[in-house]
């Protein structure tokens, strides 16, 4: 809950911050930036115009300098969400011509707070105020796989994606269970299957206790049979995806259990494929991405790299609808396959702010239009 009168006095602090910083980091010699430019801080955005005739254009650079700017002066009592969506701009009604464009700048009001659980036994499941259940991903932000069926974590080795994967799955099998006792049809699949090239040892423990379907390798026996159960799990879900759809047919109000098939690891899984198998895979995984998501089924990949037609397809990365990047920094070469929105100056600008627990497992994340810092979920093991 936001504290009103906490709010009233930041946004009144912060906007005289704001007003002088803009003259000390924007002005040009002697000419002020008093009167060019306007400004409105607000809880959730900065509403931002120029007083034309102006000297600056109002364009994709100088919005990502007023980023750049706001981003850190803001800080910590707001968090600037990074937009993607180029020149974001609203007409201000009632208002003079000169002043009558403004470009918006989403913001989170506070910074966002890591979790700390217990253990894997613990969820954070969350409901909304239009009665939407969600997964608490951070202190004031929550997943919701109605609205962002399918998930993509990337992050290089030991940063903390399988760890991220058993916690978010364990409320991904709640979350299951809950809209079953709600009235979601129980077809009795199982609501976890788990694919896990590594046999990650965190990851294999929490499958057995969580009876989830676990796809590991057995490392003594040829690789071809690990990749041919891959497929033919694949194969299992679409199948579970067909009957689904069948059923809706005639149930054309029915929502299903949901399942979550997760993918750690996946470029570890193609890698070792034929180009045969690997052609099977790519398309199965399209398949589901493409059509599962109105049936309740939903897909995770995780991968050291989103690299087209490694671990992914184009088509199929683009479903990804909430895509977390691992990492201490956040450069140019790694957010390039899932935030391949973000420029040069937008990475620079970003802030990976760091709490007790370090930089274990911090980056960032989207669901869409807007970037925002991550923390995962610290888990005392
Ligand atoms: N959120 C977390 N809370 C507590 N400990 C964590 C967290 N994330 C990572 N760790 C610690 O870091 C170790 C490495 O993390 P993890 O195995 O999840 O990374 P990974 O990216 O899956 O690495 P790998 O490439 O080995 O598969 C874990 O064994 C755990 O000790
Ligand atoms: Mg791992």
């Amino acid at each position: 809950m936001i504290n009103n009168d906490r709010l009233k006095r930041d946004i009144e602090r912060y906007s005289s911050l704001l007003r002088s910083s803009f003259n000390a980091k924007l002005s040009n010699g002697d000419s002020s930036y008093n009167n060019a430019i306007g400004f409105k801080l607000q809880a959730d955005k900065l509403i931002l115009w120029l007083n034309e005739p102006s000297e600056t254009i109002l364009n994709a650079d100088f919005k990502a300098t007023i980023e750049q700017i706001i981003t850190t002066v803001l800080f910590p009592a707001w968090t600037v969400l990074h937009s993607t969506s180029g020149l974001n701009l609203i007409a201000r009604k009632n208002e003079p011509i000169e002043s009558a464009r403004a470009l918006v700048f989403p913001l989170h009001y506070g910074l966002y707070k890591r979790i700390v659980v217990n253990s894997h036994e613990d969820t954070n499941l969350v409901e909304n105020n239009q009665g939407l259940v969600g997964i608490q991903l951070m202190e004031g932000k929550n997943y919701f796989p109605s609205r962002t069926p399918h998930v993509g974590i990337m992050a290089s080795t030991r940063s903390g994606k399988s760890t991220f994967i058993a916690y978010f799955l364990k409320n991904c099998k709640s979350y299951s269970e809950l809209a079953v006792k709600r009235g979601a049809y129980d077809d009795h699949a199982n609501p976890l299957i788990i694919i896990d090239p590594k046999l990650d040892a965190n990851l294999s423990k929490f499958a057995k206790r969580e009876n989830a379907e676990y796809i590991y390798p057995n490392f003594s026996a040829n690789t071809n049979s690990f990749i041919e159960t891959t497929n033919s799990t694949l194969k299992e879900v679409i199948d579970l995806m067909h009957s689904r759809a069948d059923y809706l047919k005639n149930n054309p109000n029915v929502k299903f259990k949901d399942v979550f098939l997760a993918i750690d690891e996946a470029l570890a899984i193609t890698s070792g494929m034929s180009s045969k198998s690997k052609s099977a895979y790519m398309a199965q995984l399209d398949q589901l991405l493409l059509m599962s998501a109105a049936l309740q089924i939903h897909v995770l990949v995780s991968s050291q790299s989103f690299m087209i037609n490694q671990a992914i397809s184009s088509f199929g990365r683009l479903q990804l609808g909430l895509r977390i990047l691992l990492t201490k920094k956040v450069t140019k070469e790694n957010a390039q396959y899932l935030f391949s929105d973000l420029d040069d100056k937008t990475i620079n600008s970003l802030v990976l702010d760091q709490d007790n627990y370090g930089s274990l497992g911090i980056g960032i994340a989207t669901e869409g239009a807007e970037v925002y810092p991550f923390k995962a979920p610290y888990i005392n093991f």
